[in-house]
C-alpha cells in the first residue's frame, strides 16, 4: 500500500478482516500501514466433497464452529492481541445468506465488545482488491476479469472505489463450468484444478468446443454450450476411449473456456483504453489463464496483475485490501448491518436501515 493509502487508514490499530461467503472460513489480519500480517484460510471442501457441491446448511455449520478459532489463529500468527485492534471488517455479500450471516455475526460480536467500528465489504470488490493487494503499485483505470465458482464479470475500475460492469456471464460461472466438466470427466471436487493438472498434458487441439457469443463487442460470457457439448462427447464414447483420451479431452475444454475468457478481457480491455489488465477469483489459479494473460496482455502494451494463488480463492486478505481504504461504520452504527445474499457489484453493503 502506499503512504497515501495508509493515510486514509483511522488512526491507530490494525484491521482484522473476515470472509464466510461461501465454503472457506477466512481471517485475516493487516497492519494500520498496509502490511499484511496474516491470512488464513480454513477450506470446508472435505466436507462438501462427498455431496458434489456446497450444501447451505452444512456450510453455515461448519463456519459457526471454525469462525472464533481462525479468527484467533489469525490474530496469533499476525502476533496483535484483540487489544490491538483498530477496526474489523467483514463481508456482507453476495454469497450464502446462512454462511455470510455467521461471518456478520462474529465481526459485529468483536467490533461491538472493543467498541471498534466496522467495515462492510462487498465480497466483489474484495476479489477486485485481490489485484492491488498483489501489485499496489498497477496503474489505473484497469480491467478485472473476475471469475470464480459463483461469478465470471468483466468490471473497470477507475480507481479502488469506483468500479463499472462491463459484461457478465448469461449462465453458468466459469468456475462451474470448470467443476461441471471435471464432474463428468470423473475428477475429483470441486474439480477446476484436477482438470487444469490433467489438461496440462493433453492436446489442447485434439477435439473442438465451442466458443460461446464471440461477435465483436459483446463483453458477456456463455458457458452452458461448451459443458453440454462435453457431455455429448464422452457420453457417445466408450469407457476405453474416455479413459485414453482424457488429458486430450480435458486440455480441448479448458482451452475452449479460457479463450472465451482471455479474448473478452482483452477486447474489453482495448476498447476501454485501459492500462491494466487483470484477472481475480478462483478461476485466475489456472494455469492456462494466468500464461495467456501475462503474455498477451503485455504484448498488446498492458501492465497484467495476475496475483498469487492463495489471494484468487476466497479468502480474508483480499477483504482487509478492500477495506483498508474505506472508512469503517463507527460503532455502535453497525448493531442493524445484515447480510445480503444477492449483493451488486456496485452496492457497498450499507442500506438505510
Ligand atoms: O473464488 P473461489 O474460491 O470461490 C467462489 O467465490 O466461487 O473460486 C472457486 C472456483 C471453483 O469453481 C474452482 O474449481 C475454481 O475456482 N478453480 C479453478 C482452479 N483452481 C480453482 N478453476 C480452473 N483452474 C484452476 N486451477
Ligand atoms: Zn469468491
Amino acid at each position: 500500500m502506499t503512504s497515501a493509502d495508509a493515510s486514509m487508514t483511522p488512526a491507530g490499530g490494525a484491521l482484522l478482516a473476515i470472509e464466510t461467503s461461501c465454503d472457506d472460513t477466512s481471517a485475516a489480519v493487516m497492519a494500520a500501514d498496509g502490511r499484511l500480517l496474516s491470512s488464513l484460510v480454513h477450506s470446508q471442501d472435505v466436507i462438501h466433497e462427498k455431496y458434489g457441491g456446497v450444501v447451505p446448511e452444512v456450510a453455515s455449520r461448519a463456519h459457526v464452529e471454525r469462525a472464533t478459532v481462525v479468527v484467533r489463529e489469525a490474530l496469533a500468527e499476525a502476533g496483535v492481541g484483540i487489544d490491538d485492534l483498530g477496526r474489523v471488517a467483514v463481508t456482507v455479500g453476495p454469497g450464502l445468506i446462512g454462511a455470510l450471516l455467521i461471518g456478520v455475526h462474529t465481526a459485529k460480536a468483536i467490533a461491538w465488545a472493543h467498541r471498534l467500528p466496522l467495515t462492510p465489504v462487498n465480497h466483489l470488490h474484495g476479489h477486485m482488491a485481490a489485484v492491488w493487494l498483489a501489485d499496489p503499485s498497477a496503474p489505473f483505470p484497469m480491467v478485472t476479469l473476475v471469475a470464480s465458482g459463483g461469478h465470471t464479470m468483466l468490471v473497470r475500475a477507475d480507481d479502488r472505489h469506483t468500479f463499472r460492469l462491463l459484461g457478465q456471464t448469461l449462465d453458468d460461472a466459469a468456475g462451474e463450468a470448470f467443476d461441471k466438466g471435471a464432474r463428468l470427466l470423473g475428477l475429483g471436487y470441486p474439480g477446476g484444478k484436477e482438470l487444469d493438472q490433467l489438461a496440462e498434458r493433453g492436446d489442447p487441439r485434439a477435439f473442438r468446443f465451442p466458443v460461446a457469443l464471440k461477435a465483436p463487442g459483446n463483453r458477456d460470457f456463455s458457458f452452458s454450450g461448451v459443458k453440454t457439448s462435453l457431455y455429448y462427447l464422452l457420453r457417445d464414447m466408450s469407457p476405453e476411449a474416455r479413459a485414453a483420451h482424457a488429458v486430450d479431452v480435458a486440455a480441448s475444454y479448458r482451452a475452449a473456456v479460457v479463450e472465451a475468457l482471455v479474448s473478452k478481457l482483452l477486447a474489453a480491455a482495448s476498447a476501454e483504453r485501459v492500462l491494466t489488465v487483470a484477472v481475480a477469483g478462483g478461476v485466475a489459479a489456472n494455469s492456462l489463464l494466468r500464461r495467456r494473460v501475462r503474455a498477451e496482455g503485455e504484448d498488446a502494451g498492458f501492465q497484467a496483475v495476475i496475483p498469487p494463488f492463495g489471494y484468487c480463492t476466497d479468502n480474508a486478505a483480499m477483504i482487509a485490501s478492500a477495506a483498508f481504504t474505506r472508512p469503517g461504520l463507527p460503532f455502535p452504527d453497525y448493531l442493524a448491518l445484515d447480510a445480503w445474499a444477492s449483493l451488486r457489484l456496485e452496492d457497498t453493503g450499507v442500506r438505510p436501515v
